[in-house]
């Protein structure tokens, strides 16, 4: 095993492929660079040629980000790496990643290519590539169920084309540990010039393997990690990065390995992925989950409290998770403010500074105690992130459960106020409503969150709503105590972002 395993993070590019997930310019480079900051090796900043706002964000995670190495995805195909390598060209270490599938299932249905066929397309690709840039990687896409006998030949023929990386993945998920680690090792110990090499995995979660596997072939000679934060990625997912790092960090006495990650950031992280992709963290994962650190029989709590060690294997702290304690009172002045988000490891623009703390001090008033917790839900519904097109005036809400539920709601625009008034079924259907005749267009309405931010009938409620227009998601956050407010805010927020993403036009259907 190597002294240092190096991680490849694909939250923007297979992460991003998780279904409903449409992430902004401005919030992929906000990820990167939160990325860098947990001390990643790579970033895979996404597949250039599929959109240009994929070419886009590639490049400006290329151009901004510095102190990694930015990748971007492309097909074994000319016009696919000369995108990509447009994309990545300006970053400070560059790398095109070219894959193409090996599998006889693949080779046969989608490529309808054979053997031969695939490994001279798959050398060819990494030659053409090697003639933009030194770094390389290639993937043999569906490689767990390629025939061993061929993955070899292929692996040593990119080798010898002048790839500098070799991605091993367990595409659909389908490996079991002990066999995905004997690949790894088999590979290693058949394959000439494999020394010269990054070994890469990249382990899908459908049977819930993911992380299993990516440690078992760290274990027999994996070099590189291919895995996303809290997992996303298609289908079920990708292995979790802050899994797979605990787990190296809790058990260094059995793996024995380094890595650069900052334990430190995985809260912030993923949080930030979680709150900019709409998609939650179940309560009960590992590492990030709402109960990750809870105990709650009362065997465990005492255990806890006569000796922590007695259930619990790692601590909060070691992943940034500071105790969720009172932060300030409604008397508490803005530098101190300034000073507790700087503790919690937030350095915000001045702007954004102002815009929270005039959000913490409407809060102050309406909750008797304010937590570290309520902070992070006011700082992360980063309303800046988008322009404020429409802005909420005011809304009113008539509803019960003998009446039709009414709502008038109040936007600006610019210096105009627009009202309009509709009904429901419910009070958040009504002022939904509402807001789509203010607007002049219609959403639809995917799909509607609602999480408590922290306990007690005062707690913020925090609202993730994802609505489609034109085949694309939006997805939408607001941040209230009263749980209608955060709703309309969310889905003005979500408006918004479809606006500036697809343009005026889209408000004329
Ligand atoms: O799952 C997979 O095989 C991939 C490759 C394209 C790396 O995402
Ligand atoms: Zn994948």
């Amino acid at each position: 095993m190597p002294s240092k395993i190096k991680i490849f993070d694909t939250t923007l590019r297979d992460g991003e492929q998780t279904p409903g997930v449409n992430l902004n310019i401005h919030e992929k480079l906000e990820i990167a660079r939160q990325l860098a900051k947990l001390g990643v090796d790579v970033i895979e900043a996404g597949f250039a040629i599929a959109s240009p706002g994929d070419f886009e964000a590639v490049k400006a995670v290329a151009e901004n980000v510095k102190g990694i190495t930015v990748a971007s995805l492309c097909r074994a195909v000319e016009k696919d790496i000369d995108r990509a390598f447009e994309a990545v060209k300006n970053a400070e270490r560059p790398r095109i990643h070219t894959f193409i599938a090996t599998s006889d299932i693949h080779m046969k249905y989608k490529l309808k290519m054979n053997e031969n066929e695939v490994l001279e397309r798959a050398v060819a690709m990494v030659k053409y590539a090697k003639k933009y840039c030194e770094d390389v990687e290639f993937s043999a896409e569906d490689a767990s169920r390629t025939r061993v006998e061929f993955l070899y030949k292929v692996v040593e023929a990119v080798i010898a084309a002048g790839a500098t990386v070799v991605n091993i993945p367990d595409t659909v998920g389908y490996a079991a540990p002990l066999e995905y680690g004997k690949l790894i090792r088999g590979i290693k110990e058949n394959v000439n010039g494999i020394e010269k090499i990054d070994l890469s995995v990249h382990c899908h979660n459908d049977l819930g393997l993911a992380v299993a596997n990516t440690l078992a072939a760290m274990e027999n000679g994996a070099t590189q990690l291919e895995c996303t934060i809290n997992g996303l990625g298609e289908r079920a997912g990708n292995a979790a990065l802050e899994e797979i790092i605990m787990g190296i960090n809790t058990r260094k006495d059995f793996y024995k390995i380094d890595h650069g990650i900052d334990m430190s950031q995985i809260y912030r992280t993923s949080k930030l992925v979680s709150s900019l992709t709409g998609v939650n963290v179940q309560p009960n994962k590992a590492i990030v989950g709402a109960n990750a650190f809870a105990h709650e029989s009362g065997i465990h709590q005492h255990g806890v409290l006569s000796e922590k060690s007695t259930y619990e294997i790692m601590t909060p702290e070691s992943i940034g998770l500071t105790q969720n304690r009172m932060v300030l009172g409604k008397l508490s002045g803005r530098h101190a403010f300034e000073e507790r988000l700087k503790e919690m490891g937030y350095s915000l623009p001045t702007e954004e500074v102002q815009k929270a703390f005039e959000k913490f001090k409407v809060l102050a008033d309406k909750k008797k105690v304010v937590l570290d917790a309520d902070i992070e839900a006011l700082v992360g519904e980063k309303v800046s992130e988008v322009p404020e097109i429409f802005e909420l005036e005011a809304f009113q809400i008539s509803s019960g459960n003998k009446v039709v539920a009414t709502s008038t709601v109040s936007l600006k625009r610019n210096e105009d106020s627009i009202t309009e008034a509709a009904t429901g079924d419910g009070p958040v259907d009504a002022a939904f409503n509402a807001i789509e005749r203010a607007v002049g267009s219609s959403f639809e309405l995917e799909a509607y969150g609602l999480r408590a931010v922290t306990e007690g009938k005062d707690a913020l409620g925090e609202v993730t709503v994802r609505v489609s227009k034109d085949g694309k998601i939006f997805v939408g956050r607001g941040v209230s105590t009263d749980i209608i407010e955060a709703s309309v805010k969310a889905y003005i927020n979500a408006i918004n972002r479809a606006i500036s993403e697809l343009g005026e036009d889209t408000l004329k259907n």
